[in-house]
Order: C-alpha cells, then structure tokens, then sequence
C-alpha cells in the first residue's frame, strides 16, 4: 500500500510526546512491512535539524488557498529514521511554523487548518496516489472534510481517510466562521451531524469532523475506546463516537524498540540487557552521581516519572508520590514539564525546596537523553494518570527494566498487569496497578512495590527481566492498521464496482 501520515508531529525531530512516536513507529513498521510510506510534517524552525538526512528544497512550489488567498509554500524534503518526509513551509506573512514552538499559540486552529490544506494541496500537485491517507489528533483533523469537499472533486481521489485520535481531550474546537479560512464551508459543515460542536451551536470541531468524514477512525488503546463512548470518557463527544461506532476502532499503541533499546542506547553510561542487569545496576550509580543523589546504598529503590505534567497525568499523585516515597525510603526523580504556568510554577517551588536534597530531585524540562539515563537507571516508574489513551512511558520504562506502577485506566489497563491479579494469566502479570485516582490507592501500590523489592530480591530481578523481554513492538498493531487499510479499500472498490 502507498500510506501517506499527515502529523503535527514526528520523533525525534518535533515531538512533544506521544503522538511523535507513534506517527515515527507506526511508519517504520508499516515501511518495513513492504509498504510505500510518506509523512507529511510543517517545516518547524525548532524541528532538531542535526536529525534530518539530505534536507534540500524542492524546486516546485506549491500554492494554497487560506482567506481566500492564494499563498506559495515551499516544499522540502529529508529523510527521519529512514523514513521520506516533506515539509510545508509557508510563505505567508504570519510565520505560522516559525514561533520557536510546536504548539500553544493563539492562532493554532489557523496554522493547521492552513497545514492541512496545503497538505492535500502537495498531493494533488504532484500527482500523488495515495491508498491511505492517515491523520492524526486535532491539527490535522481538518484532512478529513477537506478531501471529500474539495480534493476528491479535484482528482486527489485514490485515497481512503483514516483518523487517529489521540486524545479526545484536544479537540481543537473554535469559532464556525474561523473554518472558513481553509476553505471548508460553514453553511454546509456546521451542522449537528456534521463539524458543529456537541456543546455549542456556534462552534466547530475539527476532532468531530474527523470522526464523521473519515473511512476509519481509531483510538490508541482498546479499553480507551471503550471509555470515550460514556460521557466521562469522551470530552463531549461521546454521542458521535456512538453514532459512527462501525468504523472506530482502539488499536493498542507499540514502542519503537530499535530507538527505544537498551542494549544499543548510545546515550547510556553502559549499554545492558535482560542477561547482563549489571549494567542497569551501573546506569543507576551513575545517574544518582549526576544528579547528586546519595548513591550509598545501591539496593535503595530508585522511583521516577517522566511525563507532561498536565492534569490527565494525575500531577497530584505525581506530587504526593514525591512525599510518599521519601517516607518509604526510597528516591524519586521527576522529569516533566507543563504548558501550564500555575503547574510549571508550582513544581518549580517543589523542585527549589529539595534542591540540595539527597533522595529527591526534580527536572523540569524537556530532555530526551536526560530521559533515556532515567528509564535505565530507575527501579520503578508510576503513571498514575486520571485517564490515558494509552501512555507510552510505562511500555518505554519496561523495556529498560523498570516495573510500571501504573493506574488501570485506558492503554494502562491494556499494557500493565498487578503481579498479585489472578484473572490475568502469569505469563503478563508485570507490575503493579490501582484503581482509585486517590492517594490512598497510590500508597497501597507503591507500598506492595516496595515490600516485594526488599522482601524478595530475586523474584524482583527476575521480573524485571520478564518485562524486559515482553514485545511491546509495533509488528502486532501495524498489522491491525494494514487489516483496516486494506479491508475499507476493498469495501470502496467493491461499492464502486
Ligand atoms: P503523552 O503523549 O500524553 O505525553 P505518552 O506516554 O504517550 O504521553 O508519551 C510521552 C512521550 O514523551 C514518551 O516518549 C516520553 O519519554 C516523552 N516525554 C515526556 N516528557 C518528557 C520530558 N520531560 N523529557 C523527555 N521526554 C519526555
Ligand atoms: C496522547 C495520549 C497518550 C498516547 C499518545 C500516543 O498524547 O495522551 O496516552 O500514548 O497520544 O498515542
């Protein structure tokens, strides 16, 4: 199949979190599967460039349509973990991918749904016949209407759209008249049963147009799935998901495991693996000297967390976890950031207070080679999220060897199994789980992870070498999208045979 993603982001070079990696993974195994496979990214001016193979200009340029104007962009192309990348970069005056930021401006809605559009506009120029095109999140959400209303009739009509929501928290909504901008038309898509928003009549939402338009939708993990179709779950949208629920399917994420490995991590002290944990034992020494933690007592056991410190990821129990874990007698390190002032602020206090302390230490800020020495160096990493369409960092963290403390909600509840559950077969079991978004469940499962980390010191390493070998590659659920690709293809042919 010839599959091209239209993404807002890509690891390593524009990621934010997750939807980096998936949208890198996804394709990596879907291009070594035998398929023809294309990503289509805005040319950021804060992309990390030193990762992009051969970037040169293309010499034709491409016009877009936006508030009725035509304007040029300039397409270029690289190569990003193997895999061909275009970039858009427009050549209009308000600089969309030029803010020294991925996301977060005011005029966000603006500088995707004009990315979008001239996304589709590469396509159609250059004579692309795409079997899939698939996109992702709010940002590109507008893909969806746009090829149906004015692409398809143009001749960009190879394609079949699907659409992968990452969060139904972001749904990217704004004013109807705003949508005008890019082209699509307010009279005739904001309607109910059409891009208007469930909450308000004078809204549209790019996410909902995305779920009514496309000819697959999917979520990132199946107990997500099924959340997003209450009204807790769905951030609103929950009606629609019901409404179009034939083509939505939740498709359990993967991790990359060649960028994610151990055993090749070039940013470790050592490199190790499932056979040789000496050297996970040498990662831990030499993280807590870095960071100038208290490294006297080796079999003291290492917590940590790496997240966006955003609401969904439960920052409260993140902050209790901190407290919690000194009185267990254990240390903690938090890798995170927040697009929230209130919370960056907050933990910016927290972090002051155990500067110089011995068993704490707080980073507050985006660092990738940072995160890899944590993922290895640490004994057990918590994810107490509120909800979490899947989360990445458990599956990230076991792979190096760190057991999951993990709230069973969405993907968690798919991906981390409590050692003591017996309706979960053995072999799975790998880590420790609660359920009530609450302190108490909290502390009940930090206190198991610590008592079986000291009582029994064997079973411990042996399951940290269970979860090392566990596959959490992408090969199972590239294989759900390809099923997907091929079964809507063959529903479109066969409707217009
Ligand atoms: P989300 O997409 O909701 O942020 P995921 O668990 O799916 O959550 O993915 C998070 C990704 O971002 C992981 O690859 C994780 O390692 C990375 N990450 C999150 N915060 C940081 C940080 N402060 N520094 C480096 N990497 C981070
Ligand atoms: C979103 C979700 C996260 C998921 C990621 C990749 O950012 O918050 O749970 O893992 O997308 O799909």
């Amino acid at each position: 199949l010839y599959i091209v993603h239209i993404a807002a982001e890509m690891a390593p070079i524009a990621k934010v979190g997750g939807l980096g990696d998936v949208v890198t993974g996804l394709s990596k195994t879907l291009q070594k599967r035998g398929h023809l496979v294309e990503i289509i990214l805005p040319k950021y001016d804060c992309m990390q460039y030193d990762r992009i193979h051969d970037l040169k200009a293309l010499d034709f340029v491409v016009e877009s349509s936006f508030d009725g104007k035509q304007f040029k962009n300039k397409i270029w192309v690289g190569t990003v973990e193997g895999l061909p990348v275009y970039f858009i970069e427009p050549l209009h005056p308000s600089n969309f991918f030029w803010r020294g930021k991925f996301y977060g401006e005011p005029d966000d809605f603006k500088r995707f749904s004009y990315f979008s559009r001239a996304a589709l506009e590469l396509l159609l120029r250059a004579g692309k016949k795409p079997d899939i095109i698939h996109c992702h999140d709010w940002q590109t959400a507008f893909v969806a209407p746009l090829y149906w209303d004015l692409y398809a009739p143009r001749g960009l009509n190879s394609a079949r759209i699907c659409f992968t929501c990452h969060n139904f928290e972001y749904q990217g909504t704004a004013p109807a008249s705003e949508m005008a901008s890019c082209g699509l038309d307010v009279q005739q898509l904001n309607r109910p049963d059409r891009m208007q928003d469930n909450t308000s009549r004078d809204r549209v939402n790019p996410v909902k147009g995305a779920v009514v338009f496309s000819n697959i939708v999917t979520t990132v993990s199946p107990t997500y799935a099924q959340e997003v179709r209450t009204a807790e779950g769905g951030k609103g949208l929950h009606t629609t998901v019901n409404l179009h629920s034939k083509k939505f399917v939740g498709i359990l994420n993967g991790i990359d495991t060649g960028a994610w490995n151990p055993a090749a991590d070039t940013f470790l002290e050592i490199q190790y693996s499932a056979t040789d944990l000496l050297g996970k034992a040498e990662n831990k020494s030499a993280l807590r000297k870095q960071l100038g933690l208290s490294h006297a007592n080796p079999r003291q056991p290492l917590v940590s967390c790496i997240t966006r410190l955003v609401p969904q990821k439960g920052v409260h129990l993140i902050r209790h976890a901190i407290y919690r874990t000194m009185e267990l007698g254990g240390q903690f390190i938090l890798l995170g950031s927040s697009p929230l002032s209130h919370i960056q602020e907050e933990f910016e206090g927290i972090a002051k207070q155990f500067e110089h302390h011995d068993h704490v230490r707080l980073i507050l800020k985006y660092d990738e080679s940072l995160s890899r020495c944590i993922y290895a160096a640490s004994d057990m990493f918590i994810v107490p999220s509120i909800f979490e369409p899947c989360g990445l960092t458990q599956m990230i963290a076991m792979r190096y060897g760190s057991i999951p403390i993990a709230r069973k909600t969405g993907g968690l509840n798919d991906s981390v199994f409590d050692i003591n559950d017996d309706t979960i077969p053995l072999q799975f079991r790998n880590g420790f789980t609660f359920a009530n978004a609450d302190e108490q469940g909290l502390n009940r499962a930090l206190e198991r992870a610590f008592n079986h980390y000291r009582s029994h010191p064997v079973s411990w390493q042996e399951l940290v070498q269970k979860v090392m070998n566990l596959d959490f590659s992408w090969d199972s659920s590239a294989s759900q999208y390809e099923e997907l690709y091929s079964k809507s293809i063959a529903r479109a042919r066969s409707f217009h045979r």
